[in-house]
């Protein structure tokens, strides 16, 4: 067996690792988990260098069909005040963030029905017009759904996979199953999108073994964008009480996890998630120094901001009017400098991160 220097040396180069050795990586000790955070900064300023892409987030629905067990916008949660915002207003929203010079708008929500095919393409329609890349983030659809909003002008969707232990997968996603959600990231791959997924860090009952798989799933899949949060327990859901939860260690695992798909997959576009930030103020920018290249600030107003509540403590929520927009993204942008990194100036798509728009077709 390798030293974990060596896996650390081995994965730079070459960006393939065996199971056995992603799991020792997930495993080093302190010193070694710097080494490894080293390495992916290092990894990234080559591949993606030093322009940190800026995605404006706007969540317009918490209103959800399913009923996952960690998340706060389950179905069966009868604690939050549900919001849908009209196409209007998430139209005005985007344009706000155009203006504010976001090159990428982000819409998510729960699986909200309301938002039919004809509805959201309407909507990508109208944001397209901005000059704007867009990135859907609304749940599994069928392959068919996946095209017209494709055709309608998105470029880019997030579908998180969660786990790849299926026991594990289909105990916290009632009635959804592992195979399913795959099938829906294949059918985005067919419909055009740049895909992006991801790992919930730290489930009741989710072994180190199956993150080193997730890491292996998400190189096998060549995603495009993979975002990689810690699990925090919500009390409105089933897994408040679970025990075992450390939200530090996930954290630390989370950031381990994101160091070493950045060395498996050089080139991606990886987020440093508000889940991290959410556990540690210093989350987002410690993940920005150990792989991350992308931010994605919220630009939903104030009232919608604090109902869309996955988890507890979702940071920027404030209740004075300083939480604007505008004042999310200065202060993303002030803390970006502050790390001696500078703010994409262009769509941010894997690979070239080109100025020409559009670039993929
Ligand atoms: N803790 C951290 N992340 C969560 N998500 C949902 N609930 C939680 C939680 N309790 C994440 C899921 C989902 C994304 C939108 O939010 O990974 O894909
Ligand atoms: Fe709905 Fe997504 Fe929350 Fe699951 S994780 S309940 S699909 S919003």
């Amino acid at each position: 067996m390798k030293t974990t220097t060596e896996i650390i040396e081995k994965a730079a180069k070459s960006h393939n690792l065996e199971k056995k050795e992603v799991v020792a990586l997930l495993q080093c000790d302190a010193n070694e988990t710097q080494k490894l955070f080293k390495a992916a900064d290092t990894v990234r300023k080559n591949f993606v260098g030093d322009a940190v892409q800026l995605r404006g987030l706007i969540e317009f629905s918490n209103i959800c069909r399913q009923n996952c067990l960690y998340c706060g916008l389950r179905r069966s949660n009868k604690t939050i005040e549900r919001y849908r915002l009209t196409p209007v207003q998430i139209v005005e929203f985007a344009k706000n963030a155009a203006e504010l010079g976001f090159k990428t708008i982000v819409l998510q929500s729960g699986e909200d029905a309301y938002f039919d095919t004809p509805t959201m393409t309407k909507i990508i329609k109208e944001i397209k017009a901005l000059n704007v890349a867009i990135t859907l983030s609304i749940g599994e659809k069928t392959l068919a759904q996946y095209q017209a909003y494709k055709k309608a002008g998105a470029d880019r969707y997030l579908l998180r996979i969660e786990t790849t232990d299926a026991a594990l997968y289909e105990k916290m996603n009632p009635g959804m199953t592992l195979q399913n959600r795959i099938e829906c990231l294949k059918n985005l791959q067919l419909a055009g999108f740049e895909v992006g997924t991801g790992s919930l860090v730290g489930l009741p009952g989710q072994s180190i073994e199956s993150i080193a798989c997730d890491i292996l799933f998400f190189k096998q899949i060549n995603a495009d964008m993979i975002g990689i949060g810690p699990f925090i327990p919500n009390e409105d859901t089933p897994l408040w009480c679970a025990p075992d939860v450390e939200t530090e260690r996930n954290l630390e695992l989370s950031l381990k996890m994101m160091a070493i798909t950045r060395l498996m997959l050089p080139d991606i576009n990886i987020p440093a998630t508000t889940a991290m930030e959410t556990i540690d103020p210093a989350g987002r920018m410690l993940a920005l120094q150990s792989g991350a290249n992308v931010v994605m600030p919220n630009v939903t107003q104030r009232q919608y901001k604090k109902q869309y509540a996955l988890y507890p403590g979702k940071i920027s929520i404030s209740d004075d009017d300083s939480d604007t927009p505008e004042n999310c993204r200065n202060s993303v942008i002030a803390k970006i400098k502050s790390i001696d990194r500078v703010v994409s100036t262009d769509f941010g798509f894997r690979g070239n991160n080109s100025p020409e728009f559009p670039h993929k077709n």
